[in-house]
């Protein structure tokens, strides 16, 4: 009661002056079945003043969202305690909770047949259902498991494996125990997957025999092994058997998964944690050679995935969701696993690739399991199109409600493309913006919202809670409409990360120290006249292939590695397919004369090997020298123009130390 009238009387105030009526009727209707726990607020009018209260009051907006849509085993004293000058971000503090209970048991209980995970193998047409009481099986006999191999509350699991149930069950168990996963994208190299593991502290790490995409099978376990020969802190691997391939297994090291589980009581205590318990860490690029172990927290976490998955994209329950990104980055874990599994949804796993057995495998999977909700990337967009349209237009797709895109920006044509090809016109796009240490969805259209019109390649309206800013050089708000700047978010949600794991420091530092009292995203935007925002790009030195977030850094430190290579200077250009491609301008050591075909091929192997396939440059240039500054900072300004083919736009080079460079560089690159 007492909550209730402190809440109008603030929303009176905030809200006085609404005046349309028609809309108001609308939005009660949409505000009593979408987020039915706010109805008691009635003087909130419109979508708008929905987002305006949730920035204003984030405390009092997202403790009715926790205390309604989380089970609770201890209810929370403190809503909120951040402060983004120090990087502290506390959320539903005195609260505690098990997250596979919020994930798993509480849907188990009600509904024990309802669909969790709908699982679609490689194999055209092989697909595996798995209802919520077989998942919460699954995930107690796999933490049993876990406790056998001495995982206790706080330690690290690192998981190198496939997209399965098996996969997901994994994650789940260890939150079940109070440990924190760590998954590994199972296309990472081994020395990759050593750094990542290495750094994390994992005690248990959790593979496959083989992996199976696109017909083709990836000996995952012998990568581990690799991997491990280099680490030392892991000491059990738990081997899933996907293929039933040979493989060696290491005494007192390894034991096969599945028979652990035949062994282990599928009954397993919850462990009842503490809200800002973490729950994961996930390794992602930064601007430096090190990758950073993003670490998220329980609760908000959870919180932030379950609600940003059912208003984004207007999930309804017993909808098929379908986001066929891999659990190894974090559009897997908050909208295969998190957000899905937190509300009682129903979540595909898609272990295969757009084009495998033929650009068609999208389309005719939507068809034959009548999915809802298609959640993809630009970049695989942009792929079929190049395929032609029929691929698509064969298969029904009626089924699909929302058509929802992320990871990079989605160009005119894709948009286009998506929407009126594989849409028919009729499902809304839903063009999401956010990152890894966001945990979830920041800005999208947000097409559950009443008459919200749609604008291409926009992710336009910040969702509820996000207060997004743009900032210029020297740090003060950029006003109005029409304008550019970096792009902060000036409240904090309970989805930002809470550390990078083992350095607070490079936290503070990488996030919250370019721009005091905000969060830095490092990306520009683009504010337009109806207050959309649309993303313009990094303004760091990190770059986007494929969708897959990579530090030019990370290339530069592996090519250097190379015994006949002086220097390299990395940089992104623009990529039909892929968005971006890696181009890689290399200074050999002196007196070197090998074949450069040779030495490129090697380069590129060194890549592969060291980082991931997708890394690989497209273009190695080799150049006597590089545009430096008379302080040795490399332009790296001008190699991305030369990169792009704009070597009329090179802007002011007088003040390079051998301005001559640039001009060797060009004939070499026109050469190329
Ligand atoms: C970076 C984050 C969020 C899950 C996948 C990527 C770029 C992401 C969009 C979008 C334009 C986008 C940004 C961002 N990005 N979504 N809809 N439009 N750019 O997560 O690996 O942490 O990368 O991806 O540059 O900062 P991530």
């Amino acid at each position: 009661m007492v909550r209730s009238v402190l809440f109008s009387r603030f929303t009176d105030k905030f809200f006085a002056g609404f005046k349309n009526r028609s809309c108001l009727a609308e939005f009660r209707q949409f505000t009593s079945t979408t987020f039915p726990e706010l109805a008691e607020f009635g003087n909130i009018s419109s979508h708008e003043d929905l987002h305006k209260f949730s920035i204003q009051r984030p405390d009092k907006f997202w403790s009715v969202l926790a205390r309604s849509r989380l089970k609770w085993e201890t209810d929370f004293h403190t809503p909120m305690d951040c402060d983004f000058r120090t990087g502290k971000f506390n959320w539903f503090l005195g609260g505690k909770l098990n997250i596979s209970v919020n994930c798993v048991d509480r849907w188990a209980e009600v509904d024990p047949e309802r669909i969790a995970l709908v699982w679609e193998k490689d194999e055209q047409g092989e697909v595996e259902n798995v209802s919520y009481s077989q998942l919460q099986d699954m995930v107690g006999r796999i933490a049993n498991t876990l406790k056998q191999a001495g995982v206790g509350v706080g330690d690290v699991v690192a998981l190198y494996m496939p997209i399965s149930p098996v996969a997901v069950a994994s994650m789940l168990a260890t939150a079940r125990i109070g440990a924190v996963h760590t998954v590994v994208f199972a296309g990472f190299s081994a020395e990759a997957l050593a750094a990542r593991v290495e750094d994390s502290g994992a005690k248990v790490l959790i593979t496959a025999d083989e992996s199976v995409r696109g017909g083709r099978r990836t000996p995952l376990k012998r990568t581990v092994d690799t991997a491990l020969e280099k680490c030392e802190t892991v000491k059990t691997v738990l081997v899933m058997r996907r293929t039933g391939a040979e493989i060696k297994m290491k005494p007192n090291r390894d034991e096969w998964l599945d028979e652990c589980m035949l062994r282990s009581s599928p009954i397993c205590a919850p462990k009842s944690m503490n809200s800002e318990d973490p729950l994961f860490l996930l390794y992602t690029s930064g601007s430096t050679g090190k990758p950073k172990g993003v670490s998220h927290s329980s609760a908000g976490y959870l919180l932030y995935a379950m609600v940003t998955m059912k208003h984004a994209f207007d999930y309804k329950q017993g909808e098929l969701f379908g986001c066929v990104a891999d659990i190894g980055w974090i559009t897997g874990h908050s909208y295969v696993v998190y957000g899905p599994l937190a509300n009682g949804g129903t979540s595909l796993l898609f272990e295969s690739t757009p084009v495998y057995p033929d650009p068609g495998r999208y389309w005719e999977m939507v068809e034959r399991l009548k999915i809802n909700h298609f959640y993809g990337a630009p970049t695989a967009l942009r792929l079929l199109i190049g395929y032609g349209d029929e691929y698509v237009t064969k298969y029904d797709r009626s089924s699909i409600r929302k058509l929802g895109s992320v990871g990079e920006p989605l160009n005119q044509e894709a948009w286009h493309w998506f929407h009126s090809v594989v849409g028919e016109k009729r499902c809304d796009i839903v063009d999401t913006w956010w990152q890894t240490e966001t945990g979830g969805v920041a800005i999208s259209p947000r097409p559950s919202a009443p008459n919200a019109p749609l604008s291409p390649g926009k992710p336009q309206r910040p969702m509820f809670g996000m207060n997004p800013v743009l900032l210029d050089e020297k740090g003060e708000e950029v006003q109005g409409l029409g304008v550019s700047g970096s792009l902060c978010l000036a409240t904090p949600w309970p989805g930002i990360a809470r550390t990078l794991h083992g350095d607070h420091q490079r936290f503070v530092q990488t996030y919250f120290s370019a721009y005091p009292g905000y969060y830095f995203t490092g990306d520009g935007a683009f504010r337009d006249e109806k207050g959309d925002y649309q993303i313009t790009g990094r303004m760091d030195d990190v770059i986007n292939v494929t969708g897959h977030r990579l530090g030019t850094a990370e290339v530069e430190d592996v090519l250097t590695e190379h015994d006949n290579v002086a220097e390299a200077a990395v940089v992104g250009y623009p990529h039909e397919v892929k968005g971006e491609g890696v181009y890689a301008y290399v200074i050999l050591k002196q007196g070197v004369n090998l074949d450069e075909e040779n030495i490129r091929n090697e380069l590129k192997l060194l890549v592969k090997s060291k980082i991931s396939g997708f890394a690989i440059p497209e273009f190695i240039l080799f150049t006597p020298g590089l545009p430096k500054t008379r302080s040795g900072k490399i332009m790296r300004r001008i190699l991305r123009k030369i990169a792009a083919n704009q070597m009329d736009d090179l802007g002011d080079i007088s003040t390079l130390a051998e301005p001559e460079i640039v001009e060797t560089i060009i004939q070499k690159h026109q050469k190329k």
